[in-house]
Protein backbone atom coordinates (compact mmCIF):
# COMPACT_ATOMS: atom_id res chain seq x y z
CA UNK A 1 0.00 0.00 0.00
CA UNK A 2 1.12 3.36 -1.32
CA UNK A 3 1.07 6.16 1.21
CA UNK A 4 0.19 9.64 -0.55
CA UNK A 5 1.94 12.37 1.24
CA UNK A 6 0.95 15.99 -0.45
CA UNK A 7 3.81 18.48 -0.61
CA UNK A 8 2.58 20.72 1.90
CA UNK A 9 2.67 17.82 4.36
CA UNK A 10 6.05 16.95 3.50
CA UNK A 11 7.25 20.53 3.96
CA UNK A 12 5.79 20.44 7.36
CA UNK A 13 6.91 17.30 8.25
CA UNK A 14 10.11 18.58 7.19
CA UNK A 15 10.49 21.46 9.12
CA UNK A 16 9.45 19.52 12.39
CA UNK A 17 12.51 17.68 11.54
CA UNK A 18 14.57 20.88 11.34
CA UNK A 19 13.21 22.38 14.13
CA UNK A 20 13.84 19.26 16.46
CA UNK A 21 17.49 18.53 15.41
CA UNK A 22 18.19 22.56 15.74
CA UNK A 23 15.84 22.24 18.79
CA UNK A 24 19.14 20.47 20.75
CA UNK A 25 21.66 22.71 19.68
CA UNK A 26 20.09 26.54 19.69
CA UNK A 27 17.15 26.86 21.92
CA UNK A 28 17.62 29.30 24.59
CA UNK A 29 17.40 27.33 28.21
CA UNK A 30 14.33 26.97 29.71
CA UNK A 31 13.51 29.11 32.25
CA UNK A 32 14.03 28.47 35.92
CA UNK A 33 10.83 26.37 37.35
CA UNK A 34 8.42 28.74 39.24
CA UNK A 35 9.94 29.87 42.82
CA UNK A 36 7.31 28.53 45.66
CA UNK A 37 5.97 31.19 47.41
CA UNK A 38 7.72 32.15 50.14
CA UNK A 39 6.60 30.49 53.30
CA UNK A 40 7.99 33.28 55.96
CA UNK A 41 4.97 34.61 56.68
CA UNK A 42 1.23 32.52 57.30
CA UNK A 43 -2.44 33.87 57.67
CA UNK A 44 -4.71 32.45 60.17
CA UNK A 45 -5.32 29.57 58.00
CA UNK A 46 -1.82 28.28 57.91
CA UNK A 47 -1.48 29.29 54.01
CA UNK A 48 1.15 31.68 52.65
CA UNK A 49 -0.24 34.90 52.16
CA UNK A 50 0.99 37.77 50.24
CA UNK A 51 2.35 40.94 50.70
CA UNK A 52 3.59 39.91 54.51
CA UNK A 53 4.01 42.12 57.29
CA UNK A 54 7.15 43.40 56.41
CA UNK A 55 6.57 43.78 52.86
CA UNK A 56 3.69 46.50 53.54
CA UNK A 57 6.45 47.94 56.22
CA UNK A 58 9.23 48.41 53.62
CA UNK A 59 6.69 50.39 52.03
CA UNK A 60 5.16 52.29 55.44
CA UNK A 61 9.23 53.11 56.41
CA UNK A 62 9.89 54.64 52.63
CA UNK A 63 6.67 56.84 53.03
CA UNK A 64 7.42 58.19 56.67
CA UNK A 65 10.86 58.62 55.52
CA UNK A 66 9.78 60.36 52.60
CA UNK A 67 7.40 62.70 54.99
CA UNK A 68 10.05 63.83 57.02
CA UNK A 69 12.23 64.35 54.51
CA UNK A 70 9.78 66.80 52.43
CA UNK A 71 8.97 68.58 55.28
CA UNK A 72 12.37 69.75 56.42
CA UNK A 73 12.63 70.78 52.44
CA UNK A 74 9.54 72.79 53.20
CA UNK A 75 7.89 70.53 50.46
CA UNK A 76 4.81 70.28 52.55
CA UNK A 77 1.92 69.39 49.76
CA UNK A 78 4.74 66.12 49.47
CA UNK A 79 4.80 65.63 53.05
CA UNK A 80 0.96 65.52 53.14
CA UNK A 81 0.92 63.12 50.06
CA UNK A 82 3.25 60.67 52.01
CA UNK A 83 1.20 61.01 55.20
CA UNK A 84 -1.98 60.48 53.41
CA UNK A 85 -0.44 57.64 51.88
CA UNK A 86 1.28 56.29 55.19
CA UNK A 87 -3.22 56.37 56.12
CA UNK A 88 -3.94 54.28 53.43
CA UNK A 89 -1.34 51.43 54.02
CA UNK A 90 -2.95 50.92 57.62
CA UNK A 91 -5.98 51.29 56.26
CA UNK A 92 -5.96 48.52 53.31
CA UNK A 93 -2.71 46.72 53.45
CA UNK A 94 -1.29 46.09 57.04
CA UNK A 95 -4.98 44.31 58.40
CA UNK A 96 -4.53 41.81 55.28
CA UNK A 97 -0.51 41.44 55.95
CA UNK A 98 0.61 37.59 56.55
CA UNK A 99 1.80 38.31 60.52
CA UNK A 100 5.80 37.10 60.81
CA UNK A 101 6.08 33.54 62.32
CA UNK A 102 8.80 34.36 64.64
CA UNK A 103 8.50 36.45 67.83
CA UNK A 104 5.02 37.28 70.05
CA UNK A 105 2.50 38.94 67.12
CA UNK A 106 -1.29 38.73 68.62
CA UNK A 107 -1.31 42.33 70.20
CA UNK A 108 -0.22 43.42 66.18
CA UNK A 109 -3.87 44.32 65.29
CA UNK A 110 -4.89 46.22 67.76
CA UNK A 111 -1.37 48.59 67.56
CA UNK A 112 -2.08 48.78 63.97
CA UNK A 113 -5.90 49.99 64.64
CA UNK A 114 -4.61 52.70 67.15
CA UNK A 115 -2.03 53.66 64.93
CA UNK A 116 -4.51 54.47 62.32
CA UNK A 117 -6.88 56.19 64.34
CA UNK A 118 -4.55 58.46 65.48
CA UNK A 119 -1.20 59.09 63.61
CA UNK A 120 -2.01 59.85 59.89
CA UNK A 121 -4.67 62.32 60.74
CA UNK A 122 -2.18 63.94 63.23
CA UNK A 123 1.07 64.14 60.58
CA UNK A 124 -1.80 64.90 57.61
CA UNK A 125 -3.05 68.21 59.48
CA UNK A 126 0.34 69.34 60.64
CA UNK A 127 1.79 69.30 57.14
CA UNK A 128 -1.36 70.84 55.58
CA UNK A 129 -1.08 73.69 57.93
CA UNK A 130 2.20 73.83 56.79
CA UNK A 131 3.58 74.22 60.52
CA UNK A 132 7.33 72.90 60.91
CA UNK A 133 6.87 72.51 65.08
CA UNK A 134 3.69 71.16 64.56
CA UNK A 135 4.71 68.62 61.91
CA UNK A 136 8.09 67.61 64.51
CA UNK A 137 5.49 66.49 67.30
CA UNK A 138 3.56 64.44 64.92
CA UNK A 139 6.57 62.94 63.89
CA UNK A 140 7.89 62.47 67.11
CA UNK A 141 4.08 61.13 68.11
CA UNK A 142 4.22 58.47 65.06
CA UNK A 143 7.99 57.16 65.30
CA UNK A 144 7.45 56.50 69.70
CA UNK A 145 4.29 54.04 68.40
CA UNK A 146 5.99 52.83 65.38
CA UNK A 147 8.96 52.09 67.63
CA UNK A 148 6.81 50.79 70.77
CA UNK A 149 5.30 47.87 68.13
CA UNK A 150 8.49 46.89 66.76
CA UNK A 151 9.69 46.15 70.31
CA UNK A 152 6.90 44.61 71.06
CA UNK A 153 7.33 42.20 68.04
CA UNK A 154 10.68 41.66 69.69
CA UNK A 155 11.54 43.60 66.25
CA UNK A 156 13.40 46.69 68.33
CA UNK A 157 16.54 46.94 66.53
CA UNK A 158 14.47 48.34 63.38
CA UNK A 159 14.28 51.56 65.19
CA UNK A 160 12.21 54.71 63.64
CA UNK A 161 13.72 57.51 64.09
CA UNK A 162 12.09 60.40 66.17
CA UNK A 163 12.90 63.33 64.19
CA UNK A 164 12.17 64.47 60.54
CA UNK A 165 15.08 64.08 58.08
CA UNK A 166 16.90 60.76 58.82
CA UNK A 167 16.57 57.58 57.16
CA UNK A 168 13.87 54.79 58.25
CA UNK A 169 14.93 52.75 59.65
CA UNK A 170 17.91 54.34 61.57
CA UNK A 171 21.54 53.25 60.45
CA UNK A 172 23.67 55.43 62.46
CA UNK A 173 26.72 53.07 63.24
CA UNK A 174 26.80 51.94 66.63
CA UNK A 175 30.19 51.19 68.33
CA UNK A 176 31.50 47.77 66.84
CA UNK A 177 30.96 44.94 68.82
CA UNK A 178 33.62 44.15 71.25
CA UNK A 179 36.06 41.51 70.84
CA UNK A 180 37.09 40.83 74.35
CA UNK A 181 33.94 39.69 74.89
CA UNK A 182 34.15 36.79 72.59
C1 LIG B 1 1.34 47.46 64.79
C2 LIG B 1 2.74 47.17 64.72
C3 LIG B 1 3.66 48.03 63.91
C4 LIG B 1 3.61 49.40 63.71
C5 LIG B 1 2.60 50.40 64.28
C6 LIG B 1 4.73 49.72 62.88
N1 LIG B 1 5.43 48.61 62.54
FE1 LIG B 1 7.05 48.52 61.33
N2 LIG B 1 7.17 46.53 61.60
C7 LIG B 1 6.34 45.78 62.42
C8 LIG B 1 6.79 44.41 62.43
C9 LIG B 1 6.14 43.26 63.20
C10 LIG B 1 7.92 44.36 61.59
C11 LIG B 1 8.77 43.13 61.27
C12 LIG B 1 8.13 42.38 60.13
C13 LIG B 1 8.84 41.07 59.85
O1 LIG B 1 9.19 40.35 60.76
O2 LIG B 1 9.04 40.80 58.66
C14 LIG B 1 8.12 45.71 61.10
C15 LIG B 1 9.14 46.06 60.21
C16 LIG B 1 9.41 47.34 59.81
C17 LIG B 1 10.49 47.72 58.92
C18 LIG B 1 11.51 46.77 58.29
C19 LIG B 1 11.03 46.31 56.96
C20 LIG B 1 12.05 45.43 56.26
O3 LIG B 1 11.74 44.26 56.05
O4 LIG B 1 13.15 45.92 55.97
C21 LIG B 1 10.43 49.07 58.76
C22 LIG B 1 11.35 49.94 57.92
C23 LIG B 1 9.31 49.54 59.54
N3 LIG B 1 8.72 48.47 60.16
C24 LIG B 1 8.94 50.86 59.62
C25 LIG B 1 7.87 51.30 60.40
C26 LIG B 1 7.53 52.70 60.56
C27 LIG B 1 8.28 53.86 59.94
C28 LIG B 1 6.42 52.73 61.34
C29 LIG B 1 5.65 53.93 61.80
C30 LIG B 1 5.37 54.98 60.86
C31 LIG B 1 6.08 51.36 61.68
N4 LIG B 1 6.99 50.52 61.09
C32 LIG B 1 5.00 51.02 62.47
C33 LIG B 1 5.24 46.23 63.11
C34 LIG B 1 4.82 47.54 63.18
Amino acid sequence: MRVQVSEPTLRRLSSVLLALVLGTSCSKPSPPPPSPPSDDYEGADGRPEAPGLGEVMVQVGRRFELAGRAAMANRFELAAFEAGELGELFENDVPRAGLPKEGPTAQIPAMAKTFLQSIPPELTRAATSQDPAAFAIAFEHAAAMCNACHQSAEKGFIQVPSVPGRSVPVLDPLPPPSRLDR
